[in-house]
């Protein structure tokens, strides 16, 4: 994990040539031994590290005393993974802010690229949350692999090759951030007080020790991507970033764009106003309500409104959506054991209705979703902004039992809280880094960067590319507010309102502006789009990632 900075320029000729090495032997013994057991694998592969550890140390003589990041990285086996990994896994944490013990620790995993690792791009992934982790992404939206969950609840999940994964034309490092999520943490507890504009500088603190790590990829094209509330990290980040090249400060990232699905950007588009549009055109609320809400909200979509009328109005809407999965309309909304047994049993629900969302993933799409999002009904505000474990906290409102309705994160908790799992990730154990959970309440964390438009329109004018996408389902952070100010940017249309193909079908729809930014729809699907179309999202992934049209 450490490199010892004596001799960086050996360390940089050294990972260069164990990176091809590797990859060179990866391809040639790859295709041909397809069917090979695991445990011949896996032996295998063991015994090429060493062989290729000797040659380099007979290479490079002394320097090789050097323990380079990415070879005890590698992740070599995973627990109820029968098979050949498709590429190379790396992971492990990144110690930033010095300090020792007392830093944050920050825990990555790195897929690199099923195809063309040398030159395809390097994509960042951020869940939101704040406080979500990004194994979110890894194991429900476009990770390498499907996670079947065990017979027996608690026990282990199977794991299967993904055939949507995004590592299939990128390289794609998921990373819990900021330091007390998912599996990142801090000996120092008050590194948990954090906010936007500390995260984006830590993140990009550890996207220089990573590149220092990998430094044959950074050449490579590099993108910043993610999710919800991610639609503050990634343009914050992206800011830090663009930062760092101007001032020239070593090393240089070769960024060239990002991406953001279902992701917040102003209060002013993705509050309430967002969200009476969508649900009245979706057909969830009268016209009547929706009349009413325009005549006496009069555009102050708040609330708490002081107006009589326009509270009773709004509290009409809430009533008429509370029951319903707030990430995609369309998915039944999972009830926990002793509510299910109070109410029914959600899997009744007719099956065309089942159906309506369904995914071609071969695992049912959960039927949970945890605010990895913003939390409903709590616009991007400046100050605290409160977790979803939080809100819960505070409202003891009895029918929820303290979860979060609808969700229900089963197989990605007993995963990454396996003892066994963790070691073979190289992550640290529950009495070090706590318990993995989906979104943590461990952090206090200030909304202060303000509205993202500013920095939209800062990027893309410095020539960034800017994909920004909505799963046309999802409640919470509604496409209605994103294509309002994806709009209201003022760019030229430069390709008008179309739709977009993928299996040869309509899957959604775009609209280009000029300064290489796309707003586009995915058709059916919810908060996380690869989730529920992962045909569909790897196709426009890939299409824009080429720069080809999508
Ligand atoms: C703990 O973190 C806080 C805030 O980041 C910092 O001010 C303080 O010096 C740290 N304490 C130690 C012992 O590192
Ligand atoms: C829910 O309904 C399904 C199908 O009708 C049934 O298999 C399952 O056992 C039921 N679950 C509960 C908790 O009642
Ligand atoms: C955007 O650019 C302007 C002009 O350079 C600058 O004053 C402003 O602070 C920038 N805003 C953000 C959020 O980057």
């Amino acid at each position: 994990m450490r490199i010892i900075h004596t001799h960086t320029h050996h360390i940089y000729i050294y990972l260069r040539f164990r990176v091809l090495y590797i990859y060179y032997l990866s391809r040639t013994h790859g295709a041909r031994d397809e069917v090979r057991g695991r445990m011949r694998m896996a032996n295998h592969n063991l015994l090429l590290c060493f062989a290729t550890f000797l040659s380099l140390c007979m290479i490079f003589g002394p320097w090789i005393s050097i323990e380079a990041a990415p070879l005890a990285s590698l992740v070599t086996q995973l627990p109820n993974f029968n098979a050949i990994f498709p590429s190379k896994h790396y992971s492990g944490y990144i110690n930033i802010d010095g300090n020792g013990e007392n830093g944050k620790n920050l825990f990555y995993y790195f897929v690199s690229s099923e195809r063309n690792p040398e030159k395809d791009p390097v994509v960042l992934w951020l869940n939101g949350g704040p406080g979500c982790s990004s194994f979110d992404g890894f194991v429900y939206e476009h990770g390498p692999f499907n996670f079947e969950a065990a017979k027996t609840k608690g026990n282990l999940p199977t794991l299967h090759i993904n055939p949507y994964s995004w590592s299939k034309v990128s390289n794609i490092i998921y990373l819990d951030s900021p330091a007390g999520v998912g599996l990142s943490y801090s000996k120092n507890t008050s590194n948990y007080d954090t906010g936007d504009l500390q995260t984006a500088s830590d993140t990009h603190a550890f996207l220089f020790k990573w590149f220092e790590q990998f430094p044959e990829l950074l050449d490579n094209p590099f993108y910043i991507a993610g999710e919800s509330y991610a639609g503050v990290y990634v343009p914050t980040l992206a800011h830090e970033v663009v930062k760092g090249i101007k001032s020239g400060i070593k090393p240089v990232i070769n960024f060239k764009g990002y991406l953001i699905g279902n992701g917040v950007a102003d209060g002013r588009f993705d509050g309430d106003k967002a969200l009476i549009s969508f649900v009245h055109g979706m057909g969830l609320i009268s016209d009547n309500i929706y009349e009413d809400v325009q005549a006496f909200c009069k555009g102050q979509l708040e609330i708490n409104s002081n107006d009589e009328k326009c509270s009773d109005s709004l509290q009409k809407v809430a009533k008429a959506i509370a029951e319903l999965n707030v990430y995609n309309i369309l998915e039944p909304c999972y009830h926990y054991p002793a509510e299910a047994a109070a109410k029914g049993n959600a899997s009744n629900l007719p099956l065309s209705f089942q159906r309506l969302g369904a995914t071609e993933r071969p695992l049912a799409v959960r039927k949970r979703m945890f605010g990895r999002a913003w939390p409903f009904r709590a616009p991007v505000k400046e100050g605290l902004v409160p977790s979803w474990p939080q809100i819960l906290a505070q409202s003891n409102s009895a029918s929820h039992h303290n979860h979060v309705p609808c969700v229900n994160d089963e197989v990605a908790t007993a995963w990454l809280n396996n003892a066994q799992v963790r070691k073979s990730i190289h992550a640290e154990q529950e009495s070090v880094a706590g318990p993995w959970e989906i979104c943590t309440d461990r952090l206090r964390y200030l909304h202060n960067a303000g509205s993202m438009i500013p920095y939209h329109r800062n990027l893309t004018k410095l020539g960034y590319r800017a994909l920004i996408y909505s799963g046309d389902h999802d409640m919470c952070v509604p496409f209605t507010g994103t294509e309002a100010w994806t709009r209201y940017m003022g760019y030229k249309i430069v390709d008008e309102w179309r739709p977009w193909f993928s299996n040869q079908q309509v899957a959604g729809y775009l609209q280009g502006y000029d300064h290489n930014l796309i707003f586009l729809t995915v058709k059916g699907a919810g908060h996380t789009v690869p989730e529920y179309k992962p045909r569909e999202a790897l196709d426009f992934f890939s299409r824009w990632l080429e720069g080809q049209n999508i």
